[in-house]
């Protein structure tokens, strides 16, 4: 969720949030500062069961403008008001969203003010059901979910557990973050929708005996920021993810490894079947040749002792080698000198399309764990280019955008 604020490409958006009477409906204040947070411009209509369970004048002291409540009366103010989300708002989210308004919705009705601005609303709508299970498991609100979903409204599904009426079961509010993702989605250019994109990320773990193993500091920050952008792109992303990477949208495939081995298994897999692949993880070069499974202990070597190590398989040249025509590769170079050099020098040796250096081990504000990054990218066609120092967020969109002209 904090990450959404960090993407440069959400500022200044506008969207709309629908509110209906819920327990849930206080979770909606989170969801407008969140999206506040993002720099996202926010109007609010609460349907009037909402009202009763939270107040308009919280969304409007929260500095959410307009706050509609009804289509007659405090409203008339606003000229056109169930005209002016869809005049002003590039995508609509309700949450949450309840039985009576997607009835509304799935029938067309306008009699109140959130389902005349949906009905009018010619972008896209996000729904957030929350209701009592029985009530979401209904055949009236399924056939409605369904009509509206063929309509291409995009469901944020409710969550199951204990409901605040008692019963267990369906019905819950889903996760605020999964809401969030959903609503950015809907307010960004969906130009990778069709393609698939292959993503390593994070560090490698290479055991060396039952407790120990070899690795680097990469905490998988860059890797997790281009699967997000990618995923806001409509993009199919599998991701191959090493130890600690955090969490990645509901939507995205992915598949935990710990050593160089398995993530090359993986990506081998995936390969094939992707259009992109981007290699963001910091593999180990190296393994230790394994002790065994126990622990080794310091009485054997108390003067001390050596380790050999064994080449891995480099995962992006072997996968490089092998792309068929219209694969694009994204390849990184991960540097404590000699950027510019080395990153020309694996778009080459590694067969690549797209070469992102970094440096890492020195500056806060770069490289392994930073939320920053600065970039010398170099591409197959000679193009280069310094990048100063931004959100790896927004270093993860311009590698996109430069991925799509190659
Ligand atoms: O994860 P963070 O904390 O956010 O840090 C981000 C990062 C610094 C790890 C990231 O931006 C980065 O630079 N990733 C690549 C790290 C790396 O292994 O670089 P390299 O120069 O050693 O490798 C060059 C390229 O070959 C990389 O695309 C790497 O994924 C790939 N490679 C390397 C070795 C190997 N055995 N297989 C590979 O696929």
């Amino acid at each position: 969720m904090n990450s959404l604020s960090s993407f440069s490409v959400l500022k200044g958006r506008r969207l709309h949030l629908g509110v209906c009477g819920s327990i849930a409906a206080y979770k909606a204040v989170e969801i407008l500062r969140a999206l506040q947070k993002a720099d996202i411009a926010v109007s609010v209509t609460l349907t009037e069961a909402a009202t009763r369970f939270i107040a308009p004048l919280t969304f409007a002291s929260l500095g959410a403008d307009p706050v509609y409540t009804r289509m007659f009366g405090q409203d008339e103010g606003v000229p056109f008001g169930h005209l002016q989300p869809g005049r002003t708002a590039e995508a609509m989210l309700i949450a949450p969203a309840s039985a009576t308004t997607l009835s509304r919705l799935a029938s067309g009705m306008a009699d109140e003010m959130l389902a005349a601005q949906a009905l009018a609303f010619p972008g896209p709508i996000v729904i957030a059901p929350a209701m009592n299970p029985h009530m979401w498991l209904n055949p009236a609100t399924q056939h409605n979910v369904k009509l509206l979903t063929e309509r291409g409204c995009t469901f944020v599904y409710p969550a199951s557990g204990a409901v605040a009426c008692g019963d267990t079961g369906q019905g819950r509010l889903a996760e605020p973050e999964e809401i969030l993702l959903a609503a950015a989605k809907a307010l960004l250019p969906q130009d990778l929708a069709g393609q698939t994109l292959l993503v390593t990320l994070g560090p490698t773990w290479e055991s060396w005996d039952g407790v120990r193993v070899w690795t680097n500091r990469s905490t998988g920050r860059m890797g997790a920021a281009l699967v997000y952008a990618a995923w806001l792109r409509g993009a199919t992303v599998r991701a191959v993810a090493g130890p600690g990477v955090p969490k990645l949208p509901g939507g995205v495939e992915r598949h935990d490894v710990e050593s160089a081995a398995q993530m090359f298994e993986a990506a081998k897999t995936i390969w094939p079947g992707a259009d992109v692949g981007i290699f963001s993880a910091a593999v180990a070069d190296f393994h230790p040749v394994p002790f065994g499974p126990e622990k080794f202990k310091k009485q054997s070597a108390a003067a001390g002792f050596s380790v050999s190590f064994k080449p891995n398989p480099d995962i992006l040249a072997t996968l490089a080698a092998e792309a068929r025509p219209g694969q694009k590769l994204l390849g990184f170079a991960a540097e404590t000198s000699g950027l510019e050099e080395a990153a020309r020098g694996k778009l080459h040796r590694k067969k690549t399309h797209l070469i992102a250096g970094n440096l890492v081990g020195g500056a806060a504000d770069s490289g392994f764990a930073a939320s920053t990054n600065s970039m010398f990218v170099c591409d197959c066609t000679g193009r280069e280019e310094i990048w100063p120092v931004m959100s790896k967020e927004d270093v993860a969109w311009r590698l996109l955008d430069w991925l799509s002209t190659l």
